[in-house]
């Protein structure tokens, strides 16, 4: 995937915004950036430690980052966090991005690689419908636990909010136009549903919501699903 195409990284200060698996953190060190990885749970650190040489991992909110000063970075790269952050709070897209705008040098760049939204005809690869019900069933089992849920926002709704931020100039370009899902991808999203169904205490919820998991898993065996596209949102100070 061409990611991050024709941007300068080398001796760069960059602020990989929210670490997770850590792929963005690997990536921007092997272009030879000076990264700081921020990612409010701290439980994968460890590992990535392991996986890295030099970046410095902080565990904060990206909506509350007072431990950082101001116009200290040259990129802000946000890779598939948008649509996380509303699993640890609401309406905390707007405070996220006022933070990156202000700890990104003047002329610097906000970058944000996300999925298109999955329905709607505005996404550029119409969506699986089976992979869209995965999806709903998966949101709707975390909202049943009070976890919040992914949110996939289209890019011209997150320019428009950047722009009217501070944000002098946006491009988007689509990334991944068809991918198919490997299987052991959908087997991960089963346990994982699945595993949070198992937590659910009401009985007949389980059994129904376990039905609709297993219909939908059975009939993707006999599919190829495909990725919904990917955007990547350049923002400049
Ligand atoms: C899909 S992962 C990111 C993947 C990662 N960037 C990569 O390239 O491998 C989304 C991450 O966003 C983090 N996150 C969600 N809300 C956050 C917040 N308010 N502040 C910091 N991190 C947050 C989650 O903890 C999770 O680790």
């Amino acid at each position: 995937m061409d990611k991050l195409k024709g941007l300068d990284l080398e001796g760069k200060l960059v602020l990989d915004a929210g670490t997770g698996g850590c792929n963005m953190t690997k990536y921007l060190e092997n272009w030879g950036a000076e990264v700081v990885s921020i990612d409010i749970r701290n439980d994968w650190q460890v590992d990535c430690r392991e996986q890295t040489s030099h970046t410095e991992f902080v565990t904060g909110d990206l909506s509350q980052m007072d431990f950082l000063e101001d116009e200290v970075f040259d990129y802000v790269i946000c890779n598939f966090v948008v649509s996380a952050l509303s699993q640890t709070k609401e309406l905390l897209l707007s405070s996220a991005f006022r933070e990156f705008y202000r700890v990104l040098k003047k002329d610097s760049m906000l970058v944000i690689i996300d999925y298109y939204p999955f329905e709607g005809d505005r996404c550029p690869v119409p969506c699986n419908n089976l992979q869209v019900e995965l999806w709903r069933l998966e949101n709707a089992v975390s909202e049943l636990l009070g976890e919040g849920h992914l949110e996939e926002y289209h890019p011209d709704i997150l320019a428009s909010e950047l722009i009217a931020l501070g944000f002098r100039d946006t491009d988007t370009s689509v990334l991944l136009e068809k991918v198919p899902w490997p299987k052991d991808l959908i087997a991960e999203h089963e346990q994982s549903i699945l595993e949070k169904i198992n937590t659910l205490e009401e009985d007949h919820l389980k059994e129904a919501l376990k039905q609709k998991l297993r219909y939908l898993i059975d009939a993707a065996k006999d599919q190829k699903i495909e990725s919904g596209a990917i955007y990547e949102l350049r923002a400049l100070k």
